[in-house]
């Protein structure tokens, strides 16, 4: 064989070697965990034969603890590019055969640097975690390279898409990636993630649980609200992250892609007509209005089951993305909460970012009352969801279905939040508060001094309601732009957002604001 024939069979080996991770024993312990490995998960996530790997032969240069005679090419994390539906997206995939996936020096070193390009070439950073933490045996060294992706993480938000699936370890400081990212995906059963595992639980509170039930993919989508989906395993998990990708634009500078719309845009849905039900104080489900009016009923919904008085997720109207934010009267009345404010903040500040027009879906009693919502900051929680709508420069519409009263109703984007198209159905009650409420506060003295104070107080409260309980009072002043047919919402909101297309709306100029965090 010539001299160039063997350096070029020398490269194959190498590529051979370094696409074993850590060897076949390790490939298939991960197997047997329920887990795919890195290479696997990339395979799933990009275009078939789209992936270009780099950094396939760097290695780890620790000389701790006898660590220089252990090394693996490509050390613990597999990085490159590749295609999702044909567009462009950086990706690393924490490889859990080598050192546990367990984070080195030289592989933060391989993150940073695909990070690095997508900023460069304002294109998405999926990142598929499945990690030990930081690699002990590098010390300090691997806790700067958390730090210098955290950097990164923290430069690039608002700028390009960031996307992490947990699917396996991913627990102390290594979480906050993920949670500084926009999207996280857990998948069920092989995923979790915590600052301090059970045993440290243990020992510092006395407390017993399980890694499931600290950090488990339904405790972070249920309870915590840190993960925006839950996966069925791993490969649900990627399967997400690409039609999530679907509904995104590149950078902050792009649109999302635009979908052929196959759903006639005048089509009528005459059972919105009659969804509102007659009584005020019986629920109906948003999810039918939402399924009813967007492009085909395809919705990405995301924390559904997380906050569930508030809906938010991604769809189409005429083939264009837009973020629904929707009041839930099926649950708690679709009233508003320190967690449904927090979780549809952030959903309206990632729309903002990413130049995703917002369509609003109101129908909400007020914030919800207490000492468990005041003690536990509803005030600053809701002053967030109010920043984020009022500091919002996309297309905005927003639709009243039934009751929008109150500080809730200035809340979800009203028109002086810069609503650029407030609508409401006829049911529309777009007032200070309910008509019990208002006559409690009105007519308590009258009341206490009548005969009949129940029959005082129904009078009272139907002359409240005549007069506010309704749209026209709100549009007499144009708060509303038009009351519309339900049944025609859909073309309505179409073409509201065909009108605001080139909608050129900046704030001042400042280093940035101050939410209330
Ligand atoms: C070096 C590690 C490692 C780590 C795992 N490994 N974690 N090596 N540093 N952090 C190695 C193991 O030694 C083992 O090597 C291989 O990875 C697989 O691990 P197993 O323990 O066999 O796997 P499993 O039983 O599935 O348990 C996975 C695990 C456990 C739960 C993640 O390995 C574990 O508890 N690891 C330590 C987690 C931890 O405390 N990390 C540091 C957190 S502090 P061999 O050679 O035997 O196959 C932190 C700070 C970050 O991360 C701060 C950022 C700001």
């Amino acid at each position: 064989m010539s001299t160039q024939l063997e350096k070029i069979q020398e490269l194959i080996d190498k590529r051979e070697t370094a696409r074993l991770g850590g060897g076949e024993k390790a490939i298939q312990k991960q197997h047997e965990r329920g887990k795919y490995t890195a290479r696997e998960r990339i395979a799933q996530l990009l275009d078939e034969g789209s992936f270009e790997e780099m950094d396939m032969f760097v290695t780890h240069r620790c000389h701790n603890f006898g660590q220089e005679k252990k090394s693996y090419l490509g050390d613990g994390v597999v990085t490159g590019y590749g295609t999702i539906d044909g567009r462009l997206v950086y990706v690393f995939a924490q490889d859990f055969t080598v050192f546990g996936g367990s984070l080195s020096e030289t592989m933060a070193l391989k993150i940073c640097k695909v990070m690095d390009q997508a900023m460069k070439m304002g294109a998405p950073v999926i990142g598929l975690n499945d990690s030990g933490g930081a690699r002990i045996q590098e010390g300090i060294n691997a806790l700067a390279g958390y730090a210098e992706i955290f950097q990164r993480n923290i430069l690039a938000s608002g700028v390009i898409p960031q996307i992490s699936a947990i699917l396996g370890p991913c627990a102390g400081g290594a979480v906050y990636s993920p949670a500084l990212t926009d999207f996280t995906i857990m998948a069920k059963g092989i995923s979790y993630m915590f600052l301090t595992g059970p045993k440290v639980v243990k020992t510092v509170t006395g407390e017993d649980v399980s890694q499931e039930d600290l950090g488990g993919a339904t405790v972070h989508s249920q309870k915590s609200g840190v993960a925006h989906f839950a996966a069925e395993d791993g490969e649900h998990a990627i399967q997400i992250i690409r039609k999530l990708m679907s509904f995104i634009p590149q950078n902050n500078l792009e649109d999302a892609p635009l979908v052929e719309c196959n759903d006639p845009i005048d089509r009528v849905d005459d059972a919105l007509n009659e969804i509102i039900p007659e009584s005020p104080n019986r629920p109906y489900d948003m999810y039918q209005v939402i399924g009813a009016i967007i492009d085909n009923g395809e919705f990405l919904e995301i924390q559904r089951d997380y906050a569930k008085n508030i809906i938010i997720g991604f769809a189409r109207f005429n083939g264009r993305s837009v973020g629904i934010v929707a009041n839930q009267p099926k649950f708690l009345a679709g009233v508003l909460d320190s967690n449904a404010s927090r979780k549809a903040a952030r959903f309206v500040r990632f729309c903002d970012a990413f130049n995703i027009p917002i369509v609003s879906l109101v129908d909400v009693p007020g914030f919800l009352p207490g000492t468990g919502q005041e003690y536990n900051g509803v005030i600053l929680h809701g002053a967030k969801l109010l920043y984020a709508y009022g500091e919002a420069t996309v297309p905005k519409v927003t639709v009243t279905l039934r009751k929008s009263y109150g500080g809730s109703h200035i809340v979800m984007s009203c028109k002086q939040l810069r609503g650029d198209m407030n609508y409401a159905w006829p049911s529309a009650e777009i007032a200070v508060m309910g008509g019990d409420g208002a006559v409690e506060v009105l007519y308590a003295k009258e009341a206490k001094a009548s005969e009949d104070p129940k029959a005082l107080l129904a009078e009272k409260k139907k002359e409240y309601e005549d007069l506010f309980c309704n749209p026209y009072n709100a549009a007499k002043y144009g708060y509303i732009d038009d009351v519309i047919e339900p049944r025609n919402t859909r073309f309505r909101i179409i073409r509201a957002l065909q009108q605001l297309a080139t909608k050129r709306v900046t704030n001042p100029a400042k280093k940035h604001g101050n939410i209330p965090l």
